[in-house]
């Protein structure tokens, strides 16, 4: 029997308040429970049990039918798992939005030169710490993360992570050639760093470490060969990069490689391909790319937000997912919003445009559990199973005048949820918890 003294935050939710974790098995099989309720021991700071309120409530009652546990009562709202992000940039919060250009010119006029500055642990530290609470303030307690070239810009993004319990993955971003010189770390030594970063951060606390080449452009040969070195000599660490996401960079990529069978072809060569692999877009790929990206079991990023904003072209999810595994993405700054809710909606838009649908089960799948087994997190976070690490947002289905009155007219559990996906964003989220800490609450109008 556990002592329900460890419990302290039993999350009950009344009439009409809901709890929706979300699972698949090949499938997806959304579960909603009107008037849930969500077990959460403070100790291990992970989830006991949810249910229906009336057959979990009781079990931590005392003899007078009182709590014996601290409730918390988040009656008419919607408790979800945290979101989880795939790929952004945290250095580049500070130039989302920038006016005119496609994905080089945009690099180079507006990118490298933010990047550049976090040669200052100061601006590395603000930034990280401004980001991760906006990340929070977006419902997202999980993501895949470039820093800058600087190891300091990973290591800052760690510390306040680690700090905030927050699973993240990261590394320094690996670029030596076709870039501002104050970017460019000469390969060795930017191996060197990544193994130091990997040595202080990696599995430590809730930390992960991704070695990160930023793409086949940023990196020569010799730099890109040494990252698979380092990737194929630990079993756990993940790598992160850019792929096809636009034609002048695909063209720019076969001048470079012109020996290679294609962009793809460039990173499989380097031993960058596999299970723990994310990479990036995926918009322009041949039939023998996919068919590599199936075989190594290397995973896609989808952007939806950058996509649009950069007009780089539009991702066929089902293309894709016939394939691999595809993970959903803010890609900030080139993506125009931190919220997977926005992303969800501008996703559905793309699909859209080429005949395809995105429900609203399979979207709120996707930044969930969906994201988490892309990430190979599936067994720590993306859902409310026992045992999961306690990461979860509580949503306000009517957090706006529209939405309210946009909800009053819907009549089914999936219309509602899709109204959320296309018109929600960091307005819903009312509270984020972080491993049974609550680490953002949207003060009050
Ligand atoms: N390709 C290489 N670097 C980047 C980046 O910072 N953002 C995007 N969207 N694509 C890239
Ligand atoms: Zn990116």
């Amino acid at each position: 029997e556990r002592a329900t003294s460890d419990l302290s935050q039993a999350l009950d939710i009344d009439q009409n308040a809901t709890l929706l974790p979300v699972t698949a098995g090949g499938r997806i099989y959304p579960e909603y429970i009107a008037d849930g309720a969500l077990v959460v021991d403070d100790v291990t700071r992970c989830v006991v049990e949810y249910g229906h309120s009336e057959t979990i409530l009781p079990k931590y009652a005392n003899a007078e039918g009182k709590p014996a546990i601290k409730v918390h009562d988040y009656r008419d709202k919607l408790i979800m798992p945290g979101f989880i992000d795939t790929h952004v940039h945290y250095p580049q919060i500070d130039m989302i939005a920038a006016y005119g250009e496609q994905l080089l010119d945009w690099l180079n006029n507006y990118t490298f030169v933010t990047e550049a500055n976090f040669d200052d642990p100061k601006i590395a530290h603000d930034t990280a710490q401004f980001f991760l609470n906006q990340l929070l303030a977006n419902g997202t307690t999980s993501a895949m993360v470039f820093a800058t070239s600087h190891p300091l810009s990973a290591e800052a993004f760690f510390a306040e992570s680690h700090r905030l319990n927050t699973r993240m993955i990261t590394g320094n971003v690996l670029m030596d050639q076709n870039a501002p010189e104050a970017l460019c770390v000469p390969a060795e030594q930017s191996i060197r760093d990544t193994q130091n970063i990997i040595d202080n951060w990696h599995e430590r606390g809730r930390q992960h470490v991704a070695i990160t080449p930023r793409f086949a452009i940023t990196s020569s040969p010799t730099q890109l060969r040494l990252a698979g070195e380092l990737y194929a000599s630990h079993d756990s660490v993940y790598l992160q990069t850019h792929l096809a996401e636009n034609r002048d960079e695909v063209a720019f990529v076969q001048e470079l490689y012109p020996n290679h069978k294609g962009y793809l072809d460039v990173y499989d060569d380097m031993g960058l391909l596999g299970r723990r692999t994310t990479l990036a877009h995926g918009i322009y790929l041949e039939t023998p790319e996919y068919e590599r990206l199936r075989e190594t079991g290397t995973q896609i990023s989808h952007c939806p937000t950058s996509n649009l904003f950069l007009g780089s072209g539009l991702f066929n999810l089902p293309k894709t997912l016939g394939y691999t595994g595809v993970s959903i993405a803010t890609d900030v700054g080139a993506g125009t919003s931190l919220s997977m809710l926005t992303t969800l909606s501008e996703a559905y838009k793309v699909q859209q445009l080429q005949s395809n649908q995105l429900s609203a089960h399979q979207g709120l799948y996707q930044i969930t559990l969906g994201n988490a087994q892309s990430l190979l997190l599936d067994d720590k976070v993306g859902n409310f199973m026992p045992s999961k690490e306690a990461d979860f947002v509580v949503i306000d289905m009517k957090a706006t005048a529209l939405l309210e009155r946009r909800m009053a007219q819907t009549k089914t559990l999936e219309e509602q949820l899709f109204v959320l996906m296309m018109l929600g964003d960091d307005r819903v989220i009312e509270q984020t918890i972080v491993a049974g800490q609550s680490r953002y609450r949207k003060s009050a109008v």
